[in-house]
């Protein structure tokens, strides 16, 4: 074992502290700290390790370092997974007064470090990105499909934000605190774009500056970016636009809500097209089954990731979701049947509360009864 460094009281509170989150990285977490510790040499610096209970152990690991050296600190969250929420609880848990966010995979280049905190202390800036898009940057070794995704999200992110960034998308950048505590309740805080989250949460427009990177190759274990995070990009983007009250979970329900009349449509042209319109009753009724069901699927497998049932979980699960959807069906039918016959409202009008009753009944009740989701809200 590496000696112990001796303990300093004259030890000055951080200037910098290097948020790092981590899912199984445990192979790489005392390299990440070796370099750190080396660039920041002669800094007042702290870093700290956000792992969400890793099963590889990357949080012992860290805690191993973090004995051996006063200046790194670990965050071990339970039950909870999410980059862009770990980075945000890290950056709360220091009094440095300059944040920095990178990579626990060795994909960031450390030696940017020093450079960034000059650059946002010497000009005045709020954020400096690390940017693989500038002259000097690159994307390293990405499949032209990642390349394109890449390219396409950021596309979007810079219409959507209109942030003058030429990669909005990056995961390394050093912003001060003081941003971060003024915008810390209006962040979404899921997925895996913290950054673009800070940008359009923030009310006053931040004082940028870009410096760009080569992104590394990954060396050891493997990237946690799949399809679902083009999904919750997806999700934070609509929630950006409707406003934080509404639930994500609920953006998501009713995504797939909309999504399951496309369904049903799908199912019943084909039956009214080959058995004729007596066939109405029978259509409508196999339709309305055949999107519950991929409705109640995809659920599953997207607003409930966390909550994921399985096996015979499955069954039961299902039949709760058809009972609660019926019943949403006819709290929908009967509301608007209510409205429109009061003769306020047009049809229109009637017919989207029906439709905006029975969504949040369906949500509310299976939530409870189909995923069991706790009462506090995650
Ligand atoms: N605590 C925590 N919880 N950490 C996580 C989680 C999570 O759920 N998911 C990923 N991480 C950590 C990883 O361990 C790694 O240190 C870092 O976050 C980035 O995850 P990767 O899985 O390596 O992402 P990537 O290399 O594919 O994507 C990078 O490039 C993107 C640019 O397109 C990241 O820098 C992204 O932030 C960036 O947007
Ligand atoms: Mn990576």
């Amino acid at each position: 074992m590496p000696e112990r460094t001796p303990p300093t009281l004259d030890q000055r509170p951080p200037e910098l502290a290097v948020i790092v989150p981590t899912y199984n990285e445990a192979e790489a977490v005392a390299e990440v700290a070796r370099r750190v510790a080396s660039v920041l040499e002669g800094l007042d610096w702290e870093l700290i390790f956000v792992d969400d209970d890793s099963p590889d152990g990357t949080a012992e690991r860290a805690r191993e370092l973090a004995r051996l050296d006063p200046r790194i600190r670990v965050i071990q969250r339970i039950g909870r997974r999410g980059l862009s929420s770990a980075c945000i609880e890290g950056m709360l848990s220091t009094t440095a007064p300059y944040l920095a966010v990178m990579d626990g995979d060795l994909q960031h280049d450390e030696a940017l470090l020093p450079h960034m905190l000059q650059a946002i202390r010497d000009e005045d800036l709020d954020i400096v990105v690390g940017s693989r898009y500038v002259a000097g940057g690159d994307l390293g070794d990405w499949s032209a499909r990642r390349q394109g995704m890449s390219r396409l999200a950021t596309w979007i992110g810079r219409t959507l934000i209109r942030a003058e960034l030429s990669d909005p998308m990056s995961g390394f950048f050093i912003v001060r605190a003081s941003v971060i505590h003024g915008c810390v309740r209006r962040l979404s805080g899921v997925g895996f774009k913290l950054l673009l989250d800070i940008l359009s949460a923030s009310k006053t427009p931040l004082r940028l500056r870009e410096l760009p990177f080569r992104f590394r190759p990954r060396r050891t274990g493997q990237s946690k970016l799949d399809t679902t995070v083009l999904w919750e990009y997806l999700l934070m983007l609509i929630q950006k636009l409707v406003g934080p009250m509404i639930p994500l979970r609920f953006i998501a329900f009713s995504l797939i809500g909309a999504f399951g009349v496309l369904v049903h449509l799908s199912v019943l042209w084909p039956i009214l097209h080959l058995l004729g319109e007596d066939a109405f009753l029978v259509g409508q009724a196999t339709a309305t089954l055949v999107a519950m069901t991929s409705n109640f699927f995809l659920n599953n497998l997207l607003t409930y990731r966390d909550l994921r049932l399985r096996g015979r979980q499955l069954l039961w699960g299902w039949l709760s979701f058809v009972l609660a959807c019926s019943l949403g069906a006819l709290a929908n039918v009967g509301i608007a049947d209510y409205l429109f016959r009061a003769g306020h409202s047009g049809w229109v009008l009637s017919a989207l509360a029906g439709i905006l009753v029975g969504a949040v009944w369906n949500y509310a009740v299976t939530a409870v009864y189909t995923w069991r989701r706790p009462a506090n809200p995650i």
